[in-house]
């Protein structure tokens, strides 16, 4: 971009390639073991430096009042820094909502990432981002990472991880906060399973080859919650996908597949259906 004073980011959304919840912990959280990926689809973020904080946003319909978390994000930038400094944020909302996708915490960490090139104090963009959320602290790098404590206790893969995957979700938004407040000690789980995916994964194995260790803790409270949920599960496990999994705590199911045609054909077909749907690479 020639204007030295703007920065534009992708912000990708992410998938969880296995996600166990370990127990809730006084403070409210949980603690988990999950595997983060991000995959091509991005929202479009311009960050400028401005006297005032103010933002603007077009494609999907997004609130972008003070519950914004890129504003969110840049006033905890400024604050962390001390300095009376503002910014303009236009978005280009592409992620779903209410999804499981993280497209709001990918924003927020793309705030962050845009502030910091912009101004380039001296502040912990692992810690402000904690902060905000607790998916965005894997957000400032994405690809391929193990998330444990709220999510934001960080170990990224030793190899990239590829492959093919279909997005697809029924008209419904989950909110996170009611999805934890659903979940009970029988769904929960020691996270064993997830942390040897995971070094398989960083080993250079691939995803579809270790469908029986890729589990999501969420799965049996929302599917019973939502029945659409399982009904968009039930027919994506009857395409070719190696694995079907919810991503998050929903709605957004994700199938893994080994081959580009036959992601495609299954997207095309939930599409028919009258689903939303994507075929995407993980990136
Ligand atoms: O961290 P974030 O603000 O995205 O979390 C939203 C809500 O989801 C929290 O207020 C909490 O109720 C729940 N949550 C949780 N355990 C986590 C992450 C989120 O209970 N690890």
């Amino acid at each position: 971009m020639a204007d030295a004073h703007a920065v534009e980011y992708h912000a990708p959304a992410k998938i969880n390639i296995g996600l166990e919840i370990v127990g809730r912990r006084d403070d409210g959280y949980h603690d988990l073991v999950t595997i983060f990926q991000t995959v091509g689809l991005y929202d479009t973020l311009t960050v400028r430096q401005a006297g005032d904080m103010s933002m603007t946003a077009t494609g999907l319909a997004v609130p972008t009042g003070e519950t914004n978390l890129c504003l969110k994000a840049a006033r905890a930038y400024f604050e962390a820094t001390g300095e009376d400094a503002g910014c303009e944020i236009a978005l280009h909302k592409t992620i779903p909502l209410g999804a499981g996708l993280g497209g709001g915490s990918s924003d927020a960490a793309s705030t962050l990432r845009s502030l910091d090139k912009l101004f380039g104090y001296d502040v912990d963009l692992h810690e402000i981002a904690a902060g905000i959320g607790s998916d965005v602290p894997f957000f400032l790098h994405g690809g391929t990472a193990l998330g444990e404590g709220r999510g934001e206790r960080l170990t990224p893969a030793q190899n990239p991880v590829s492959g093919y995957v279909v997005l697809a979700k029924p008209d419904i938004a989950v909110n996170t906060a009611h999805a934890y407040s659903l979940l009970t000690p029988e769904d929960y789980s020691s996270g064993r399973q997830t942390r040897q995916l995971f070094a398989k994964l960083s080993a250079g194995a691939v995803p579809v080859d270790e469908a029986n260790l890729i589990t999501n803790g969420f799965q049996n409270v929302i599917e019973k919650a939502y029945p659409p949920v399982r009904e968009l599960r039930e027919r994506m496990e009857a395409t070719d996908a190696a694995v079907v999994l919810l991503s998050g705590s929903g709605s957004c199911v994700f199938g893994l597949y080994e081959q580009i045609e036959a992601a495609e054909t299954a997207s095309n077909e939930l599409q028919r259906s009258g689903y939303w749907s994507l075929a995407i690479n993980l990136v």
